[in-house]
């Protein structure tokens, strides 16, 4: 049985590293990166540092408005798919990436495999929202996060296929942390010693990150989120995603901020590390909101919704305006419960599907 598999997005990376590993002791995989993701500390640092085999095929796809990005995909999976002729295509998530990856295989009827199946933030504005209802209404093969995701798909009729497994993203924080989280605090920081003069003296922090199309496009936002972290009371430690950095840029000549620790995009062990020992975490990020709740650290989503509405639970998990006062009140007068349930899996997500898929 051969099986062919699209990642092209940062997020991707990391599902992929949970499963390919196991994947591969019983079919053949052909991995292929669509390069929807091609910076070093987007893409690169992730394969090296979670030993994800190398990518089979690379279409260097890059970046480009939705149309361009995706249609150059579609192409390039379907040539891929002839070529290669697999028995199913496997896709992560709800990136461009996995729209055509998808929407290729289901139009040479190829049958579709899609993990993290039945997430719904019921806001069709968000590309990752069409993508990922898109891509469920033509996969034949539905892996399910949780509970409330196999509702969501039965809720549109999709009932045929449909397994909830856990979380693989749960996979692979549990794998990786255990692995990871002995290295010293001190030798984490010296890699960003040179962006914050004071870091020494830190030794408590919170971790931010955004990126989401709903909170960068303008500066409006931003900005407001920025004079947030300015008013917290320990440093913010904020990896700023490509998507982001030209209007950082912009703000911080404006405002010289002094509470933010601005630096690249981490990898994902740095990730794992500064968010379980963060104060809390503030995010629009989908994952991290994840990571933060398994890690025990408090999380405020900058967002509307949230497709992960278990973690908002006891408030581990709290929506917030992307507005200075919203993200105050979030963080500072709100009560979190100590309480956090098993809600991802514990860890099996990828063995539970191989089993599946080899049944
Ligand atoms: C994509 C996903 C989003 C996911 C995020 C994780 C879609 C619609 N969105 O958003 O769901 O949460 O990845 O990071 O697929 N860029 C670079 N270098 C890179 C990658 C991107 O400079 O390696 C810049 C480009 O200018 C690009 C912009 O970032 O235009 C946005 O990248 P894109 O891949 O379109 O979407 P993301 O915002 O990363």
């Amino acid at each position: 049985m051969k099986i062919l598999t699209v990642i092209g997005a940062r997020p991707q990376f990391i599902k992929a590293a949970a499963v390919s590993r196991k994947l591969r002791e019983f079919y053949t995989e052909i991995l292929v990166h669509t390069g929807q993701h091609y910076d070093k500390n987007m893409s690169d640092v992730f394969f090296d540092e979670l030993s994800i085999p190398k990518p089979d095929y690379n279409l260097g796809v890059g970046s480009g408005s939705h149309a361009e990005q995706t249609g150059a995909m579609l192409v390039g999976i379907e040539k891929l798919l002839i070529k290669e002729k697999p028995d199913y295509l496997m896709t992560y998530g709800d990136t461009n990436s996995t729209l055509a990856a998808a929407l290729a295989a289901s139009k040479l009827h190829i049958p579709v495999v899609h993990i993290e199946a039945g997430l719904r933030s019921y806001n069709m504005l968000m590309p990752e929202e069409q993508n990922r209802v898109l891509c469920d209404h033509i996969s034949s093969l539905l892996f399910c996060p949780t509970d409330t995701a196999v509702n969501n798909l039965a809720k549109e009729g999709i009932t045929n296929g449909v397994y909830n497994v856990g979380d693989v993203m749960c996979d692979a924080v549990l794998y990786y942390s255990r692995n990871n989280i002995n290295a010293s605090n001190r030798e984490r920081f010296s890699k960003l010693i040179p962006l914050f003069e004071k870091i020494d003296t830190v030794d408590k922090w919170y971790l931010a990150t955004v990126h989401r199309a709903e909170n960068t496009d303008g500066t409006e936002k931003v900005e407001e989120i920025l004079s947030a972290f300015e008013s917290f009371d320990y440093p913010v430690i904020f990896p700023v995603h490509p998507r982001t950095k030209p209007t950082v840029a912009l703000l911080r000549k404006r405002h010289g901020y002094k509470n933010i620790i601005f630096c690249e995009p981490m990898g994902y062990l740095d990730m794992l590390y500064f968010t379980e020992n963060a104060v809390k975490v503030v995010t629009d990020s989908g994952g991290l909101q994840k990571e933060a709740y398994i890690l025990k650290t408090p999380c405020i989503t900058v967002r509307p919704q949230t497709e992960w509405i278990e973690t908002l639970e006891g408030n581990r998990n709290i929506l917030s305006e992307p507005t200075k006062e919203s993200i105050l009140n979030a963080a500072f007068n709100t009560t979190v419960s100590p309480t956090v349930k098993t809600l991802y899996g514990n860890g099996d997500a990828a063995d539970k599907i191989i089993e599946k898929l080899v049944k």
